[in-house]
């Protein structure tokens, strides 16, 4: 009776509970539970974009979220039937921080504060190896009481050694990114070659 009490009294609320971020524990149903707030039944206004249509071991992909202004977030890459955070995430944007996930320090992103985040806010996902198609998921917050689940990406699919064309295909993205992206493809040569 104690635990079933106590488990009621945990209280997670994505911005007021945790202004400083999502706890860990959110990690697999990224919901915020707090009595009586209930995720927007409504369509959410946020798309996820992301740099590429496919990734590529080594090349890193940038995600963000557009639509209205927010102040909570808590963001993972998944895998198709996998409720598990994949890969990690780089260097968070300002007002947002890393949160551990699947055993992983950097295995997603959440608020770091209730400052306003937004289409300028730019996520910087690393991928763990290149077998599964993946997704970014996100549960967004407008407010305590105003939140969003389940808003996703579409699906990147990976590319092993027959993603040389599509990788270059993909440089026409961020410019910065060629440095690393000319690294992943001269690696995949060696391989070939070797
Ligand atoms: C973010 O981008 C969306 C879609 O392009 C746009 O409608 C919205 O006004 C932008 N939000 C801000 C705060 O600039």
């Amino acid at each position: 009776m104690l635990l079933l009490g106590l488990l009621t009294l945990q209280v997670l609320c994505i911005v007021d509970c945790y202004p400083n971020g999502a706890p860990t524990g959110a990690c697999v149903d990224m919901m915020p539970q707090h009595a009586g707030v209930v995720p927007q039944p409504s369509p959410a206004p946020y798309t996820i974009l992301t740099n590429t249509k496919r990734y590529l071991l080594g090349m890193p992909v940038t995600v963000t979220i557009i639509g209205p202004q927010y102040r909570g977030v808590l963001l993972e890459a998944r895998r198709e039937s996998f409720n598990d955070a994949y890969g990690t995430w780089r260097l968070p944007p300002p007002d947002t921080k890393f949160l551990e996930c699947s055993g992983k320090p950097q295995g997603a992103i959440t608020h770091a504060n209730t400052n306003l985040k937004g289409n300028t806010t730019v996520y910087t996902w690393v991928p763990h190896d290149t077998v599964h198609p993946v997704y970014f998921m996100a549960t967004v917050a407008q407010q305590r009481t105003i939140y969003w689940l389940n808003v996703r990406s579409n699906v990147l699919t990976s590319e092993n050694l027959g993603g040389l064309k599509m990788a270059t295909d993909a440089s026409a993205g961020i410019a910065e990114e060629k440095p690393r992206l000319l690294f992943a493809i001269c690696f995949l040569v060696l391989q070939i070659l070797w």
